[in-house]
Protein backbone atom coordinates (compact mmCIF):
# COMPACT_ATOMS: atom_id res chain seq x y z
CA UNK A 1 0.00 0.00 0.00
CA UNK A 2 0.68 3.39 -0.42
CA UNK A 3 -0.06 6.64 1.04
CA UNK A 4 0.50 10.21 0.25
CA UNK A 5 -1.15 13.06 2.10
CA UNK A 6 -3.51 15.83 0.58
CA UNK A 7 -1.14 18.19 -0.92
CA UNK A 8 1.82 16.60 -0.86
CA UNK A 9 3.95 15.49 -3.85
CA UNK A 10 5.54 12.51 -2.41
CA UNK A 11 4.37 9.64 -0.61
CA UNK A 12 4.77 9.57 2.88
CA UNK A 13 4.77 5.46 2.33
CA UNK A 14 5.46 3.93 -0.92
CA UNK A 15 4.36 0.42 -1.90
CA UNK A 16 4.74 -0.91 1.96
CA UNK A 17 3.81 -4.39 1.43
CA UNK A 18 3.78 -5.39 5.57
CA UNK A 19 2.15 -8.53 7.32
CA UNK A 20 1.79 -8.49 10.94
CA UNK A 21 1.05 -11.83 12.75
CA UNK A 22 -1.15 -12.28 15.53
CA UNK A 23 1.16 -12.50 18.86
CA UNK A 24 4.22 -10.64 16.93
CA UNK A 25 5.86 -8.25 18.73
CA UNK A 26 7.30 -6.12 15.79
CA UNK A 27 9.87 -2.88 16.46
CA UNK A 28 9.06 0.00 13.83
CA UNK A 29 12.25 1.77 13.78
CA UNK A 30 13.82 4.75 11.41
CA UNK A 31 14.61 8.22 10.74
CA UNK A 32 12.22 11.44 11.58
CA UNK A 33 10.18 11.37 8.54
CA UNK A 34 10.38 7.68 7.81
CA UNK A 35 7.03 6.90 7.53
CA UNK A 36 6.22 5.14 11.27
CA UNK A 37 3.69 7.30 12.90
CA UNK A 38 1.68 7.23 9.31
CA UNK A 39 2.02 3.63 9.02
CA UNK A 40 0.68 3.11 12.80
CA UNK A 41 -2.04 5.53 12.12
CA UNK A 42 -2.79 3.06 8.58
CA UNK A 43 -3.20 0.19 11.06
CA UNK A 44 -5.96 1.23 12.67
CA UNK A 45 -8.09 3.11 10.20
CA UNK A 46 -7.11 6.72 11.47
CA UNK A 47 -5.49 7.02 7.51
CA UNK A 48 -6.72 4.95 4.63
CA UNK A 49 -4.03 4.10 1.94
CA UNK A 50 -4.18 6.01 -0.82
CA UNK A 51 -3.41 2.94 -3.29
CA UNK A 52 -3.66 -0.27 -2.30
CA UNK A 53 -5.11 -2.18 1.26
CA UNK A 54 -4.73 -2.18 4.33
CA UNK A 55 -6.09 -5.17 6.14
CA UNK A 56 -6.29 -4.97 10.26
CA UNK A 57 -7.65 -7.87 12.38
CA UNK A 58 -8.99 -9.23 8.66
CA UNK A 59 -10.90 -6.13 8.19
CA UNK A 60 -10.68 -3.91 5.81
CA UNK A 61 -9.66 -0.20 6.45
CA UNK A 62 -11.04 1.91 3.96
CA UNK A 63 -15.05 0.30 4.94
CA UNK A 64 -16.48 2.77 7.73
CA UNK A 65 -18.33 0.16 8.86
CA UNK A 66 -15.29 -1.78 10.11
CA UNK A 67 -13.83 1.26 11.80
CA UNK A 68 -15.60 0.34 15.17
CA UNK A 69 -14.18 -3.62 14.82
CA UNK A 70 -10.83 -2.12 13.94
CA UNK A 71 -10.22 0.34 16.24
CA UNK A 72 -11.83 -1.73 19.54
CA UNK A 73 -9.44 -4.05 18.49
CA UNK A 74 -6.10 -2.46 17.66
CA UNK A 75 -5.38 0.14 20.51
CA UNK A 76 -2.71 2.94 20.21
CA UNK A 77 -0.69 4.62 23.13
CA UNK A 78 1.01 7.76 21.77
CA UNK A 79 4.31 9.66 22.85
CA UNK A 80 2.80 12.41 25.49
CA UNK A 81 0.42 11.30 28.21
CA UNK A 82 -1.19 14.30 28.64
CA UNK A 83 -3.28 14.06 25.44
CA UNK A 84 -4.43 10.53 26.59
CA UNK A 85 -5.73 11.31 29.95
CA UNK A 86 -9.41 12.30 29.76
CA UNK A 87 -10.39 11.95 33.47
CA UNK A 88 -9.24 13.59 36.60
CA UNK A 89 -9.07 10.46 38.63
CA UNK A 90 -7.05 7.28 37.81
CA UNK A 91 -9.73 5.03 37.64
CA UNK A 92 -12.52 7.03 35.86
CA UNK A 93 -10.14 7.23 33.19
CA UNK A 94 -9.61 3.50 32.71
CA UNK A 95 -13.07 3.42 33.27
CA UNK A 96 -14.10 5.87 30.29
CA UNK A 97 -13.76 3.21 27.62
CA UNK A 98 -15.78 0.46 29.15
CA UNK A 99 -18.20 3.01 30.18
CA UNK A 100 -18.92 3.77 26.76
CA UNK A 101 -19.28 0.40 26.21
CA UNK A 102 -22.45 0.44 27.86
CA UNK A 103 -20.65 -2.35 30.29
CA UNK A 104 -22.54 -3.22 33.77
CA UNK A 105 -20.62 -1.05 36.64
CA UNK A 106 -19.38 -4.11 38.36
CA UNK A 107 -18.08 -5.55 35.41
CA UNK A 108 -16.32 -2.08 34.80
CA UNK A 109 -14.97 -2.07 38.46
CA UNK A 110 -13.04 -5.33 37.72
CA UNK A 111 -12.04 -4.44 34.36
CA UNK A 112 -10.63 -1.34 35.50
CA UNK A 113 -9.29 -2.78 38.67
CA UNK A 114 -7.46 -5.73 36.09
CA UNK A 115 -5.82 -3.14 33.79
CA UNK A 116 -4.65 -1.59 36.37
CA UNK A 117 -2.86 -4.19 37.67
CA UNK A 118 -1.20 -4.91 34.94
CA UNK A 119 0.52 -1.96 34.65
CA UNK A 120 1.35 -1.69 38.56
CA UNK A 121 -0.65 1.34 39.27
CA UNK A 122 -3.30 -0.97 41.18
CA UNK A 123 -2.27 1.78 44.63
CA UNK A 124 -3.12 4.53 42.66
CA UNK A 125 -6.78 3.74 41.72
CA UNK A 126 -8.11 7.02 43.86
CA UNK A 127 -4.71 9.62 43.00
CA UNK A 128 -5.88 12.39 41.06
CA UNK A 129 -4.01 11.96 37.22
CA UNK A 130 -2.36 15.65 37.64
CA UNK A 131 -0.67 13.89 40.41
CA UNK A 132 0.71 11.03 38.51
CA UNK A 133 4.52 11.47 37.29
CA UNK A 134 5.18 11.35 33.50
CA UNK A 135 6.08 7.71 33.69
CA UNK A 136 3.01 6.27 35.90
CA UNK A 137 0.57 8.49 33.07
CA UNK A 138 2.26 6.67 30.54
CA UNK A 139 0.97 3.74 32.46
CA UNK A 140 -2.28 4.90 32.75
CA UNK A 141 -2.79 5.92 29.46
CA UNK A 142 -1.97 2.07 28.72
CA UNK A 143 -4.37 0.89 30.93
CA UNK A 144 -6.62 2.80 29.07
CA UNK A 145 -5.94 1.16 26.37
CA UNK A 146 -6.25 -2.50 27.83
CA UNK A 147 -9.49 -1.73 29.24
CA UNK A 148 -11.17 -2.00 25.57
CA UNK A 149 -9.49 -5.49 25.71
CA UNK A 150 -7.59 -5.00 22.48
CA UNK A 151 -5.74 -7.61 20.31
CA UNK A 152 -3.23 -5.47 19.31
CA UNK A 153 -1.33 -2.75 20.98
CA UNK A 154 0.74 0.04 18.86
CA UNK A 155 2.56 2.42 21.07
CA UNK A 156 4.11 5.67 18.62
CA UNK A 157 7.05 6.37 20.67
CA UNK A 158 5.41 6.20 23.74
CA UNK A 159 8.71 6.17 25.76
CA UNK A 160 10.12 9.26 24.57
CA UNK A 161 9.06 11.82 27.09
CA UNK A 162 10.08 9.59 30.09
CA UNK A 163 12.78 9.19 32.12
CA UNK A 164 14.85 5.98 32.15
CA UNK A 165 12.55 4.74 34.90
CA UNK A 166 9.60 5.21 33.39
CA UNK A 167 11.06 3.55 30.11
CA UNK A 168 11.92 0.58 31.86
CA UNK A 169 8.89 0.30 33.42
CA UNK A 170 6.63 0.65 30.54
CA UNK A 171 9.36 -1.98 28.68
CA UNK A 172 8.18 -4.64 31.37
CA UNK A 173 4.52 -3.65 30.72
CA UNK A 174 5.24 -4.82 26.77
CA UNK A 175 6.97 -7.92 28.22
CA UNK A 176 4.25 -9.26 30.23
CA UNK A 177 1.62 -7.83 27.73
CA UNK A 178 3.43 -9.70 24.95
CA UNK A 179 4.01 -13.07 26.98
CA UNK A 180 -0.24 -13.03 27.63
CA UNK A 181 -0.35 -13.36 23.65
CA UNK A 182 -0.90 -9.18 22.85
CA UNK A 183 -0.03 -7.98 19.28
CA UNK A 184 2.54 -5.42 19.96
CA UNK A 185 3.68 -2.58 17.40
CA UNK A 186 6.61 -0.85 18.59
CA UNK A 187 7.86 2.27 17.36
CA UNK A 188 10.73 3.77 19.09
CA UNK A 189 14.18 5.27 18.17
CA UNK A 190 16.13 3.79 20.78
CA UNK A 191 17.37 0.69 19.72
CA UNK A 192 17.93 -0.18 23.20
CA UNK A 193 14.44 -0.93 23.89
CA UNK A 194 13.53 -3.51 21.42
CA UNK A 195 15.99 -5.86 22.24
CA UNK A 196 12.90 -8.38 23.26
CA UNK A 197 10.88 -7.84 20.19
CA UNK A 198 10.55 -10.91 17.81
CA UNK A 199 10.79 -8.42 14.09
CA UNK A 200 12.36 -5.34 13.64
CA UNK A 201 11.05 -3.61 10.51
CA UNK A 202 13.51 -0.33 9.02
CA UNK A 203 11.63 2.28 7.51
CA UNK A 204 13.31 4.86 5.11
CA UNK A 205 12.04 7.50 3.29
CA UNK A 206 8.61 5.83 3.10
CA UNK A 207 9.79 2.48 2.07
CA UNK A 208 10.84 -0.47 4.35
CA UNK A 209 14.38 -0.30 3.78
CA UNK A 210 14.83 -4.03 6.09
CA UNK A 211 12.58 -6.82 7.78
CA UNK A 212 13.95 -9.57 9.86
CA UNK A 213 14.55 -10.62 13.67
CA UNK A 214 16.67 -8.61 16.05
CA UNK A 215 19.69 -10.46 16.05
CA UNK A 216 19.74 -9.76 12.06
CA UNK A 217 19.16 -6.51 12.74
CA UNK A 218 22.23 -5.73 15.06
CA UNK A 219 24.04 -7.79 12.65
CA UNK A 220 23.59 -4.90 9.82
CA UNK A 221 24.90 -2.00 11.81
CA UNK A 222 26.61 -0.80 9.17
CA UNK A 223 23.71 0.58 7.81
CA UNK A 224 22.42 2.32 10.75
CA UNK A 225 23.88 5.60 9.47
CA UNK A 226 22.03 5.48 6.45
CA UNK A 227 18.74 4.50 8.21
CA UNK A 228 19.19 6.90 10.67
CA UNK A 229 19.21 4.75 13.51
CA UNK A 230 21.87 5.41 16.14
CA UNK A 231 23.89 2.63 17.46
CA UNK A 232 23.62 2.50 21.58
CA UNK A 233 26.25 2.19 23.57
CA UNK A 234 25.46 -1.49 25.08
CA UNK A 235 25.68 -2.46 20.95
CA UNK A 236 29.35 -0.87 20.95
CA UNK A 237 30.33 -2.90 23.78
CA UNK A 238 28.92 -5.93 22.31
CA UNK A 239 30.65 -5.27 19.39
CA UNK A 240 34.10 -4.36 21.26
CA UNK A 241 33.52 -7.74 23.07
CA UNK A 242 32.92 -9.42 20.20
CA UNK A 243 35.94 -8.39 17.83
CA UNK A 244 37.56 -9.99 21.05
CA UNK A 245 35.97 -13.17 20.46
CA UNK A 246 35.17 -12.56 24.38
CA UNK A 247 30.94 -13.01 22.77
CA UNK A 248 29.80 -15.00 20.38
CA UNK A 249 28.74 -13.62 17.46
CA UNK A 250 25.20 -14.50 17.88
CA UNK A 251 24.81 -13.05 21.44
CA UNK A 252 22.40 -9.86 21.58
CA UNK A 253 23.38 -6.57 22.60
CA UNK A 254 21.34 -7.11 26.55
CA UNK A 255 22.37 -7.40 29.78
CA UNK A 256 21.01 -10.62 30.37
CA UNK A 257 22.65 -12.15 27.21
CA UNK A 258 26.01 -10.70 27.41
CA UNK A 259 26.27 -11.41 31.00
CA UNK A 260 25.16 -15.45 30.18
CA UNK A 261 28.05 -15.60 27.98
CA UNK A 262 30.89 -13.69 30.08
CA UNK A 263 29.97 -14.80 33.44
CA UNK A 264 27.81 -17.91 32.84
N1 LIG B 1 -0.45 15.66 8.54
C1 LIG B 1 0.52 15.65 7.61
N2 LIG B 1 0.39 16.35 6.46
C2 LIG B 1 1.35 16.34 5.50
N3 LIG B 1 2.48 15.62 5.60
C3 LIG B 1 2.68 14.91 6.73
C4 LIG B 1 1.71 14.89 7.78
N4 LIG B 1 2.18 14.08 8.78
C5 LIG B 1 3.38 13.63 8.34
N5 LIG B 1 3.67 14.12 7.13
C6 LIG B 1 4.89 13.82 6.32
O1 LIG B 1 4.91 12.44 6.06
C7 LIG B 1 6.23 11.90 6.20
C8 LIG B 1 6.23 10.80 7.24
O2 LIG B 1 5.92 11.36 8.50
P1 LIG B 1 5.70 10.49 9.81
O3 LIG B 1 4.85 9.31 9.48
O4 LIG B 1 5.22 11.40 10.88
O5 LIG B 1 7.20 9.98 10.10
P2 LIG B 1 7.86 9.46 11.46
O6 LIG B 1 6.77 9.08 12.40
O7 LIG B 1 8.72 8.31 11.02
O8 LIG B 1 8.70 10.59 11.97
C9 LIG B 1 7.13 13.08 6.55
O9 LIG B 1 7.72 13.55 5.37
C10 LIG B 1 6.16 14.10 7.12
O10 LIG B 1 6.62 15.40 6.87
MG1 LIG C 1 6.38 9.71 14.34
Amino acid sequence: MSFTYPGATTPALHEVDLSIRKGEWVALIGANGSGKSTLAKLLNALLIPTRGDCFSCGFRTDREENYWAIRSRIAMVFQNPDNQIVASVVEEDVAFGPENLGLPAARIQERVLECLCQVGLEDKRRTPTYALSGGQKQRLAIAGALAMQPNCLVLDEATAMLDPQGRADVLDILRKLHGQGMTLVQITHRLDEILDATSAVVLEKGRIAWEGDIAGLFSRKERFPEWGLETPGLVRLSRRLKERRLLPESCLPSVKEMLEHLCP
